[in-house]
């Protein structure tokens, strides 16, 4: 794959996604001994998750050619961001959940408008239920997962990133399901090289829950398989067979990352350090990226000086706050 192929797309549903601040993360970087860590908020777009990036590009290409009823599989996120950007183009949504999704997301959902299916079992067969119903039904499978326009949508990540860090970032963490901000990301730093605008790559790495872990093994050289369902805090990263996994692996390599896996016990407890001690609500899910930076600072992949970016991709309000 060439990741310096761009998709031109105009923009024509658009709620201001993108622009996101870039903070440092103080705090974070005392305890992990690191001089230059940073977050971009990536849960200040419009439907609280970086999805939005993604869903405004490839909802404008569905309006473009005219499309009126999509359907989408998701974790909530997409989902969320796909109900929203559907309702601003007048096209009617169905969006495919996993029956545990966060009462929250699935709130957000149904208040856009659009359809919620509730799927029981685990991620591959909310995606199998929403193929079924594509085939059947005759609506366009409108896949975050699997369309290039979302991934062209998130290319924007790296455009603002590079553009608001002095020096750029070595290293970036990514909470990853199926990829689609990691390969954005990589595609956005390759589309600026090509053009000059960016000297080089940085080191783009993958973190994923110790629950679900196929990239992880996969990076390991060995295979993860399911036994039975997944349980996991990150909802948004329980993809058991990510379509774009060997993609992912192709980004890890060529920029010189890392595929990690975290405990449940470590997401939670950056969650609630992100919130004590910088004053950030974000959702499990990204904070997963902390417990993965933990990780590879431990092993010596993440040096003291380098400069480091987290996107913290999801907002709290979306998933469960753990109390007591
Ligand atoms: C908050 C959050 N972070 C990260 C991800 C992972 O995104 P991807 O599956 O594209 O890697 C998701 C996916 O739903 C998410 O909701």
């Amino acid at each position: 794959v060439d990741p310096a192929t761009p998709i031109d797309v105009p923009l024509s549903v658009t709620m201001g996604e993108g622009q996101t601040p870039v903070v440092r993360l103080d705090a974070a970087g005392r305890r992990l001994g690191l001089r230059s860590l940073r977050t971009k908020l990536e849960y200040r777009n419009p439907t609280g998750s970086f999805k939005d990036r993604g869903a405004a590009m490839l909802v404008s290409m569905l309006k473009e050619h005219g499309v009126t009823r999509v359907a989408e599989d998701s974790s909530g996120n997409a989902g969320a961001a796909m109900a929203a950007y559907s309702a601003r183009a007048g096209i009617r949504a169905t969006i495919f959940v996993p029956a545990s999704a966060p009462a929250m997301k699935l709130s957000q959902i149904a208040f856009y408008g659009a359809e919620i299916v509730k799927v029981d079992g685990g991620r591959q067969a909310v995606t199998d239920a929403c193929q079924k119903y594509c085939n059947e039904q005759g609506v366009v499978h409108a896949s975050h997962n699997l369309s290039p326009y979302f991934i062209e949508g998130t290319k924007s990540f790296a455009r603002e990133a590079a553009a608001q860090m002095d020096p750029p970032p070595r290293h970036v963490l990514f909470p990853v399901g199926n990829g689609s901000l990691l390969i954005g990301a990589w595609k956005g730093w390759a589309d600026m090289m090509k053009s000059g605008n960016a000297k080089s790559m940085p080191r783009l790495h993958a973190v994923q829950t110790e629950a679900c872990p196929p990239l992880a093994s996969a990076y390991r050289g060995g295979a993860w398989q399911p036994t039975g369902g997944v349980t996991t805090v990150a909802g948004g990263i329980a993809v058991e067979r990510p379509p774009r996994l060997q993609q992912c692996l192709q980004v890890i390599n060529d920029s010189g990352g890392q595929a990690v896996s975290v405990s449940e016990e470590s997401i939670l407890r950056w969650q609630s350090l992100l919130a004590r001690e910088e004053g950030l609500l974000a959702e499990p899910t990204s904070a997963a990226a902390l417990s993965g930076l933990e990780a590879l600072v431990r092993s010596g992949v993440i040096g003291r000086d380098e400069a480091v970016l987290i996107p913290l991709t999801g907002f709290g309000f979306k998933d469960r706050i753990p109390t007591g």
